[in-house]
Order: structure tokens, then C-alpha cells, then sequence
């Protein structure tokens, strides 16, 4: 069982990476190996629009042809059983990191063809984290529409949030007024610690369900 986590968050000690941890945790928790990689360490960009990955017969097809900081995640992720992904979200959307993440990945998995079927060779089974200072179900329908594309071009595909998350240690420092500090230090104290086990339980499902299924 091949396990790869992807932080698409800038910070590896805070809400997002802290909640990738359990995810990884619990998929490594069922034996598989596997490794958290950090997109913000890496020199990439998004797709180009290049083509090269759909031209018939091209040596390229099925796969991102731009060599980067990203070629070797890549195929990682494409060889992965588990797949977890990770972002805070930023403007109503994940990160831009994990934005052009997606876009060489998911991109030459598809095609044009009638019949819409992905490319990869395996399904994989996908994890993804979210974290967020907007209330629970604020980007239920942004979530649903990321997941449709990902059972789709991945496989079965799941997801955990964190909302209402702790956004500065000391909020008194910074023009945020917004916040109500108390409620946000009890939410961090006592349903983070939940959050985090609910992303241990996702990766230890995903890691243990060999046969969930894919590509619904
Ligand atoms: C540039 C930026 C944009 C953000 N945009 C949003 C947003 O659109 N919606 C939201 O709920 N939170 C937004 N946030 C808050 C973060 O998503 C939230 O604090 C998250 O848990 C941060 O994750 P981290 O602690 O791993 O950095 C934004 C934060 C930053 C820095």
C-alpha cells in the first residue's frame, strides 16, 4: 500500500499540515509507507495548456510533459493507492500550490473522447483535508463539485474539514477583530483534536477498504 500525502498549505505546523499528519497517520497506522510531501518546498507552475499530454500516439500521452520540481511528485501520485491532499482555503478556493497541483494531475488524465475515461492505470483512492476560518457548511457545495472530479479522475474519493480554525497565536497582534478569540481558542482546544482523529479515521479507511471502489 503506497501512501502519499500532498500539504498544498505554506505552513507545516499549523491547522492544515497538523490535520494531514492524522490523515497520513492513520493510512500508515495499516501498514503502507509512504511520505508527506510539501508543495510549497517546490518550483512548478500549473498546466500550460500544451496538449502534449492528449496528442495520439505522442510520447507524453496520459502524462504532464513539463519537467519540473513537480515531474517526480507526480508520478508518485499516480502510483499511489492512497492519495491525501491538503489544503486551507484561501479565497473560496485551495491554495494556488495545490491549485496547479491538481491541474498537471488531473489534466492528463482525461480526455476529449466520448467516452470520458481516465487515463491512469490503477484508481486512487483520495483523502483530502480542508481548513478554514468560515463556519461548517459555508463550502459544502465547492467540496461536492472537487469531489465529483475526483471520484471521477482518481477514485473513490472522501474528504474532512476543519472550520472556525485558530488563524494567529495571539490575535490582540493583528487587525482581526472579526473573531470572537475565546470561542476560537476553545474551538482549537477542544474540536481540533477531533477534527485531527476524524483525518486519522479517513486515512485509516482508505488504507484499510482495499476494495471501496473507484471512479464512481
Ligand atoms: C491568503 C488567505 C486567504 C484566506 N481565505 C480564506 C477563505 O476564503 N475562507 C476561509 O474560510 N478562510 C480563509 N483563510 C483562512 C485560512 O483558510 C484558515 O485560517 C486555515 O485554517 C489556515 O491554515 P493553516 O493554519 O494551515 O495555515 C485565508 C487565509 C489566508 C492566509
Amino acid at each position: 500500500m503506497k501512501i502519499l500525502a500532498i500539504n498544498g498549505g505554506a505552513q507545516k505546523s499549523r491547522n492544515t499540515a497538523t490535520m494531514l499528519q492524522s490523515a497520513f497517520d492513520g493510512a500508515v497506522s495499516q501498514g503502507g509507507t509512504g511520505e508527506i510531501v510539501h508543495l510549497y518546498d517546490l518550483n512548478y507552475k500549473g498546466c500550460v495548456g500544451c496538449h502534449a499530454c492528449k496528442l495520439k500516439g505522442g510520447a507524453s500521452f496520459g502524462r504532464c510533459v513539463q519537467k519540473d520540481g513537480l515531474t517526480e511528485v507526480l508520478e508518485k501520485a499516480i502510483d499511489a493507492d492512497v492519495l491525501l491532499l491538503a489544503s486551507p482555503m484561501y479565497f473560496n478556493d485551495v491554495t494556488g500550490a495545490l491549485r496547479s497541483f491538481l491541474e498537471r494531475l488531473f489534466f492528463p488524465a482525461i480526455t476529449y473522447n466520448k467516452e470520458r475515461v481516465p487515463t491512469y492505470p490503477h484508481t486512487i483512492k483520495a483523502g483530502w483535508v480542508f481548513t478554514m476560518n468560515a463556519p461548517g457548511e459555508f463550502y459544502d457545495s465547492f467540496f461536492k463539485g472537487l469531489m465529483n472530479s475526483s471520484n471521477w479522475i482518481l477514485g473513490h474519493s472522501e474528504y474532512a474539514i476543519a472550520y472556525g480554525t485558530k488563524q494567529f497565536e495571539d490575535y490582540t497582534k493583528y487587525e482581526a477583530d472579526m473573531f470572537d478569540v475565546p470561542t476560537v481558542n476553545q474551538r482549537h482546544e477542544e474540536q481540533f483534536p477531533k477534527d485531527c482523529n476524524e483525518a486519522y479515521e479517513m486515512g485509516k479507511r482508505l488504507a484499510t477498504n482495499i476494495d471501496i471502489g473507484g471512479n464512481i
